[in-house]
Order: structure tokens, then C-alpha cells, then sequence
């Protein structure tokens, strides 16, 4: 059976202010995503795929560097963000990542990014096999999620660190406080996944936040110099 998105509700109460915030909020726009973005290969002329699109943000600055851009997230709320944000220069879906990307063809993307996502993905196995069916021999992944050592250590040490546990944390740094349903995991549960679906592993980053984050949140800033957040790969597809 293909689990239905774990975090629908949640997303269904938070988009419009995630949306809103996604360009200031610290840990976006001065954690994640110069992390993600600095593993990015030259995305000029090339195509991609940005699974858990979210309100745009990504899918915007790949579109501002020259690619093009096929989004898919399952939330509509979401969706209508990023085309309001994109002005539709990009292709979107919707669609559920815990079920098969039928639409899209094999081997038709230069890269797959799909950061801030998989935290809400239980089994990341059958996702990682559709990822490398849909990219060209050459062509690469790049993702980011909560980092294992964290999300156990300083959040759930009161579970089991081998299990893939869903877990729940009450978001306030939004606006609009939520209740957000994820799963946590060991590390096995990260390389083993992509080493099972064909990948190889091409980097790993453990990344600090940029000076702008102590503008923005000195208290988190101070933390994430110290304690690792969230954990960002690239992998290829020999
Ligand atoms: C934290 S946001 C990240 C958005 C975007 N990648 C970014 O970093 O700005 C997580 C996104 O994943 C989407 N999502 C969660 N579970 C999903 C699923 N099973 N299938 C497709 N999208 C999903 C949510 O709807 C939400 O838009």
C-alpha cells in the first residue's frame, strides 16, 4: 500500500506562511539552501526535477541559472505558490513521492533535487530507484533533511536510534504553529537506501550556517555552529 503524505494537514495550515517567510526564514534561506545550492553542478541548459517543490523557492533559482525545471510536491497549496512564484516558466505536478513517477520518463533529467523532503518519506528505497530512473547515466542527486545525530540526540533520544520512527515536533518559527508529523532515522538509513537504488556517493555536507543567520537568529546560529542540522548529499548515477 503506498502511504498518503504524512504531513499534508500540517503543510494544508502552513503554506501560505512558509511561503511567505521561505526568502528570510534562517534556517532556508541562510542554512539550507546555500548548502544545497553549493552542491549544485552547472544547471545551465540542463533539465530538472524539483520533487517536494515547496512554495518555488528552488525551483525559481533554477530557472533564474538557466534550467529547466519540472516541480512536483503533493500539496496544492504549495503548487499554487511556486506557479504564482514562477510565473509557469516551469512544468508541475501533483503528485505523492511515495508512490511511482509514472508521468515522467526514464533517463529525461540532468538532476534531481529534493531538499527538505524526505523527512517525510518513511521508506526512501523506492524513491531513490525512481530518482535514478529518471536521470541520465552522469546525472546527479542533491538532497538535505534533518541530520540523524540531531534528530535523535537533541530531539527523540527517548526512541530507538536503529528504527525509522515517525516522530512529531510542534512548529512555531512560521507564524502559524503546527504540529509537523516526520520520520526520523539512523544513518544506515540514509547511504543504504542510495547505495541499494545504484548511486554513488559523491559528497557530504555537514554544513554551518552563513554570517546572515547570526543577523537573523543569534541563539540557533550559536547552536548550529556547534551541532549539526541538517545533513546535505550528492550522489550520481554512474
Ligand atoms: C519543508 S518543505 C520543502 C520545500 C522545498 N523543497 C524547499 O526546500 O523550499 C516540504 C515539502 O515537501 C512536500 N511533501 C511532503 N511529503 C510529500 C510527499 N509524500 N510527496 C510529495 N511532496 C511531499 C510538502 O508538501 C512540502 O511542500
Amino acid at each position: 500500500m503506498i502511504d498518503p503524505p504524512v504531513a499534508q494537514e500540517a503543510y494544508n495550515q502552513l503554506a501560505d506562511d512558509y511561503a511567505a517567510r521561505i526568502d528570510s526564514k534562517a534556517h532556508n534561506a541562510f542554512y539550507d539552501r546555500p548548502a544545497v545550492l553549493s552542491l549544485l553542478p552547472d544547471v545551465t541548459g540542463k533539465r530538472v526535477l524539483d520533487a517536494g517543490c515547496g512554495p518555488g523557492a528552488y525551483a525559481e533559482w533554477l530557472l533564474d541559472h538557466g534550467a529547466q525545471v519540472v516541480a512536483v510536491d503533493a500539496n496544492e497549496k504549495m503548487l499554487a505558490h511556486a506557479r504564482e512564484r514562477t510565473g509557469d516558466r516551469a512544468e508541475f505536478h501533483l503528485a505523492n513521492l511515495n508512490a511511482p513517477l509514472d508521468f515522467l520518463a526514464d533517463a529525461s533529467f540532468d538532476l534531481v533535487i529534493c531538499p527538505l523532503v524526505l523527512d517525510y518519506i518513511r521508506d526512501w528505497t523506492p524513491l531513490f530507484r525512481e530518482f535514478h530512473r529518471l536521470l541520465r547515466p552522469g546525472g546527479v542527486l542533491v538532497f538535505s533533511h534533518g541530520h540523524p545525530a540531531s534528530e535523535f540526540f537533541l530531539y527523540y533520544a527517548d526512541g530507538n536510534y536503529h528504527e525509522v520512527e515517525q516522530v512529531s515536533w510542534e512548529w512555531t518559527g512560521f507564524g502559524t504553529v503546527v504540529t509537523m508529523p516526520s520520520y526520523r532515522r539512523p544513518l544506515a538509513a540514509v547511504f543504504n537506501p542510495l547505495i541499494d537504488a545504484g548511486f554513488v556517493l559523491d559528497r557530504v555536507l555537514e554544513p554551518r550556517p552563513i554570517e546572515a543567520f547570526r543577523e537573523a537568529d543569534r541563539e540557533h546560529y550559536d547552536q548550529l555552529m556547534r551541532q549539526p542540522g541538517f545533513l546535505c548529499i550528492r550522489a550520481v548515477k554512474p
